[in-house]
């Protein structure tokens, strides 16, 4: 729908596996010439690539494989997942300068929220607040406690503003936290940035 009310707007996406690097490595065509014909891939010819399609041909997607300022004061920045199960998928976040600091919109957070900071504090070491999932979702409780104690005196964000994947004790330990500094990120909420 976008794409069609928009079709060069650009799309940044993180760089993932076949789908957007044009196609998956040959080696994995391994041959077995004991099968019959219609049970080999290409019919056991040799394919000059394999690719793989997208079901949107014609959108302007732009990978994002290091930190670029995509307009002024407004960053995409890209880490890698270090939870179970999602292990190589990297990830975008957003990050947009204001006087008060950055503000950092992260999704899901998969290589973890303080990590994505990390990173975004190679923009400016001076981080305003963090928007989105925290993804502590069965996280044991003392990790979800040394992430809010590094979120807070660590890296010193001003506020901190979880939603969606963060969990009840993530919210609790977050609040505890931030006191007052704490925002609600749940659906539709509209949070201010200092300009
Ligand atoms: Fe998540």
């Amino acid at each position: 729908m976008l794409v069609a009310a928009n079709p060069t707007v650009p799309i940044y996406a993180p760089q993932e596996g076949a789908f957007f690097r044009g196609g998956a490595p040959k080696e994995f065509l391994v041959r077995d010439t004991s099968l019959p014909a219609h049970m080999r891939y290409f019919d056991g010819k040799d394919p000059n690539a394999l690719r793989s399609g997208t079901p949107w041909p014609l959108a302007n997607f732009q990978i994002v494989t290091r930190t670029t300022e995509i307009l002024p004061e407004f960053f995409v920045l890209t880490t890698r997942s270090d939870k179970a199960g999602t292990r190589e998928m990297n990830e975008l976040s957003l990050a947009i300068r204001t006087p008060k600091g950055l503000a950092v919109v992260v999704g899901c957070s998969h290589p973890g929220v303080e990590n994505i900071l990390v990173a975004a504090a190679q923009i400016d070491k001076q981080l305003y607040t963090t928007i989105g999932g925290f993804h502590l979702v069965q996280t044991p409780r003392e990790e979800i406690e040394r992430v809010a104690g590094m979120l807070h005196d660590t890296l010193k964000l001003q506020r901190v503003a979880p939603g969606h994947c963060t969990s009840e004790p993530g919210f609790a330990a977050f609040m505890r936290k931030f006191g007052d500094r704490f925002d609600q990120a749940g659906l539709g909420a509209i949070l201010q940035l200092p300009r």
